[in-house]
């Protein structure tokens, strides 16, 4: 045994991993030489879901894993932003490499971590933060690497999907899903950072960062939850030809480069959102994620599979270990050491600095420029309740045509409470435009608009 890993956690998804690496046969013979050498704990009494050996130092000091002369690589499965944003610094700064699976902390501190790991040469890597078992990080950072990435657009929250996939299925509301979803444990006591779109949103911002090679601000990705999708929107939805998703999409928004930073302006954001049945994330259902990636000259790609959960998360986590195992094992011939030993071996630029393997590490240093929402150009669907009275449809026409809203249907599908309900669609418009119609609209007399969605 002589590469360490030292893990912080042992959840769900912290236990994962240790069964994997406590039980290496049949699977790469790499992890054989990793040693699951300490465990840091928030409690030393909790029954664990993985039967650890006798002799594994489990310790609730997780400053002393991290700062561990002997370690090599520390797993970060605590998730929450902080301690786990120092505990990783900290990890850091001693020389280790960090794997981790925590979205929300790179998200929002991803620039302050990938400087100081550039700076101490040492890998952060994060397969596990998006997506859970699906290999999507890796292929953006290597397998795609040839391509001019175009766009990425994902179902990466499985709570949302699950609870999406169940009102198509049964009729249901959002309310009464979400409630039996947290009686079976499919979503969390407090759903917030899923069903608000939250989540996918970190998750966005990560593979945008990776796809268009520049970090991201993740207050200006814009983000939706899916709280306001009815049944009624459902309902209609599936009679037009599509079904709602909570779509994550990044997008270069222009092939005419930043001028200060050289990066493509971008639209990232978080929505529900109409698809078409045939479209191929549409068939995506229940907890499964899928990423749909297009670039140039690839054409399109597509990930599936499972987003979350002990096994697949770990799958990620113990890939992204080997992989730094692999680096070292490469770097130092079979007598792997200590990560700092990198720079000092032969691994070093000409400045001195640790060289890290650029497909592997995230140099990035400019920010991308994010299109605000008003500018993006999308189709959109809208439903209208109103009095039934002569001329409505036509009132509601004009209004759209005097913003410069070209519609591709608008229909009236029936009465509610008494009142007309009109469903609108539109051709692809400015969205700022189609919101000054809305606005106007809403002002008319016992008008009133439900829902505003967008369509892809
Ligand atoms: N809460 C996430 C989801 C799983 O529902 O997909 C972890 O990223």
């Amino acid at each position: 045994m002589a590469f360490k890993v030292g893990l912080l956690g042992l959840g769900t998804v912290g236990a994962g991993t240790a069964e994997i690496l406590l039980n290496p046969a049949q699977r790469h013979p790499l992890l054989q030489e990793i040693e699951l050498y300490r465990i840091g704990v928030r409690s030393l009494d909790k029954p664990r879901a993985v039967k650890l050996p006798p002799d594994l130092l489990l310790t609730t000091d997780l400053d002393a894993i991290v700062t561990d002369p002997n370690i090599d690589v520390v797993v970060e499965v605590i998730g929450g932003l902080e301690p786990a944003r120092s505990l990783m610094l900290k990890a850091i700064a001693h020389g280790k490499h960090v794997v981790t699976a925590n979205k929300a902390a790179i998200a929002r501190f991803g620039d302050e971590i990938f400087t100081a790991a550039n700076e101490a040469g040492v890998y952060v890597l994060l397969e596990a933060a998006v997506a859970g078992g699906i290999p999507v990080i890796e292929p953006l950072k290597q397998s795609l690497c040839a391509n001019r990435i175009q766009m990425i657009m994902g179902i990466v929250n499985g709570t949302t999907n699950y609870i999406l996939s169940r009102m198509q299925m049964e009729g249901s509301s959002f309310e009464s899903v979400l409630a039996d979803a947290q009686a079976l444990g499919y979503a969390e006591a407090d759903p917030t950072a899923d069903v608000d779109g939250l989540d996918a949103a970190d998750k966005i911002a990560i593979l945008a960062s990776l796809a268009f090679g520049g970090r991201i601000k993740l207050a200006e990705v814009h983000c939706e939850g899916i709280r306001q999708v009815s049944a009624a929107d459902i309902a209609y939805a599936e009679k037009l030809g599509f079904v709602i998703k909570l779509l994550a999409t990044a997008k270069r928004d222009s092939q005419i480069a930043h001028e200060d930073s050289g990066l493509a302006q971008l639209q990232v954001r978080v929505h529900p959102t109409l698809v078409p049945k045939i479209h191929p994330l549409a068939s995506v259902n229940g907890v499964f994620n899928a990423i749909l990636i297009e670039g140039d000259p690839v054409g399109q790609v597509m990930f599936y599979g499972p987003g979350a959960g002990a096994g697949p998360t770990a799958s990620a986590i113990v890939s992204d270990i080997l992989n730094i195992a692999a680096i070292l094992k490469v770097g130092r011939g079979s007598n792997m050491g200590r990560s700092s030993n990198v720079a000092q071996g032969n691994n070093v630029q000409a400045d001195g600095k640790p060289l890290l393997d650029p497909l592997l590490a995230c140099s990035h240093q400019d920010y991308c420029t994010i299109a605000p929402i008003s500018d993006l150009v999308t189709r959109f669907y809208a439903r209208v309740l109103t009095h039934d009275h002569p001329g409505v449809i036509g009132k509601l026409g004009t209004c759209f045509g005097s913003h410069n809203v070209s519609l591709e249907s608008i229909v009236q599908i029936g009465l509610r409470n008494d009142r007309a309900e009109i469903v609108v669609i539109t051709h692809h418009v400015r969205e700022g435009n189609f919101r000054a119609a809305l606005e106007e609209i809403r002002s008319f007399e016992s008008v009133t608009v439900p829902s505003v969605l967008r369509v892809v």
